[in-house]
């Protein structure tokens, strides 16, 4: 039986506004409370977003027994304490991603969820639009034949958050962009293709724009302006190939800076026809009269993703669901992005 459940978001920063706003659109949702450790942050947001209850602890806030939901959306350093103290206190977690700094800690998450008997759900966003929808049954229909390529592309060419701040210190954030981007391309591209058993990785990150900080001419930034004061320890650009056993393959470039052309595409290749994503375009590369040809999908690229992965939260909460992006996942996710990195440290191939 569908009933209203009442949310907690922990986190009150860019994307626990964009939760805030989401959970306003669905209808079995209540935002009653908001924490943030600042507490100008805490006020204005509250105010914004018309929630009732501020904490600027959030064990505060999971001590609150009419809470039964929260949203996580701190930086990454904290979704593994907060995860799982948030199961103690007999929550169900919406986690934004990444699932945390690493795969050791994405399974203590998974074992707090099971000790808790709770929901989980991963901060997958790009699964809830409708490219992923259509490229995803455009596999399941076999229009594809047998995927063995995917070609990831994210290019910034000047775009590294909040520079100086958590997402460049590597002890809070995990990593740059590979940690940041790359998650969203990584994990869309082996939702619709089903390759959830990456095998191997070889790849190599790089640390070339963001140190010294003063040097660094930014065209576009958010979460900015830099903080001369800061650290940069992370990667802004890395390239890869991610095997899944004998019969795939998922090479990446993935930067938040470098001197090339911007891009933002996922390419799919199958023995029978190859999609291309570039932004919200799909071109479906097939053939007609033997001879090659490009057809561009016309769909309607318009869905609040945010609010449809929390119409899904709330819905797994009230039974009628299974989550969109499980925890298990998140786990496989963690380990090849635990492995892209020591691939790198190492400068050879390494297991997943
Ligand atoms: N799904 C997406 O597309 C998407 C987009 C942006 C960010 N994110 C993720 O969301 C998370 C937050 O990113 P952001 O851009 O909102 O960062 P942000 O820096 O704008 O906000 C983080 C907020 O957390 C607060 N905070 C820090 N420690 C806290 C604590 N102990 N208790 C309560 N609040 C605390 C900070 O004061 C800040 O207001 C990150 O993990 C990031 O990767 C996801």
């Amino acid at each position: 039986m569908s009933k209203k459940i009442k949310v907690g978001i922990i986190g009150a920063g860019t994307i626990g506004s964009v939760h805030a706003d989401a959970y306003a659109k669905v209808a079995n949702a209540e935002v009653v409370a908001l924490c943030d450790i600042l507490p100008n942050t805490l006020a204005e947001k509250a105010k914004r977003h018309n929630i009732p209850l501020k904490y600027e602890n959030y064990k505060d806030l999971l001590a609150n027994p009419d809470i039964e939901a929260v949203s996580i959306c701190v930086p990454n350093d904290l979704h593994a304490p907060i995860a799982i103290d948030a199961f103690k206190a007999g929550k169900n977690v919406m986690l934004e991603k990444p699932m945390c700094l690493n795969a050791d800690q994405a399974r203590k998450i998974v074992k707090a969820r099971d000790k808790s008997g709770k929901i989980l759900q991963m901060g997958m966003v790009r699964r809830q639009s409708n490219e992923a929808d259509i490229i995803k049954k455009l596999i399941e229909d076999g229009r594809l034949g047998e995927v063995y390529q995917i070609r990831v592309k994210l290019i910034r060419r000047r775009g590294i958050p909040g520079l100086g701040g958590w997402f460049t210190t590597k002890a809070r954030s995990g990593g740059g962009g590979i940690i940041d981007i790359s998650v969203h391309a990584l994990d869309l591209s082996m939702y619709v293709t089903g390759l959830w058993n990456p095998t191997a990785v070889s790849a190599k990150t790089y640390s070339k724009f963001g140190w010294p900080i003063e040097n660094y001419n930014y065209v576009s930034m958010w979460a900015g302006p830099p903080k001369m004061d800061g650290i940069f320890d992370v990667d802004d650009y890395a390239a890869g190939l991610i095997r899944f056993g004998d019969k795939a393959t998922l090479s990446f470039e993935v930067a938040w800076a470098c001197n090339a052309q911007p891009e933002n595409a996922i390419e799919i290749l199958g023995d029978k026809g190859g999609v291309k994503l570039e932004g919200s375009n799909i071109v479906l590369l097939t053939e007609f009269d033997n001879r090659p040809a490009d057809i561009k999908l016309d769909y309607d690229a318009r869905r609040d993703g945010f609010a449809s992965e929390l119409e899904k939260f709330i819905g797994a909460i009230n039974g009628e669901n299974e989550v969109p992006a499980t925890g298990e996942q998140g786990v496989i996710m963690m380990r090849v992005l635990d492995a892209i990195y020591k691939s790198s440290d190492l400068n050879k191939e390494v297991e997943i």
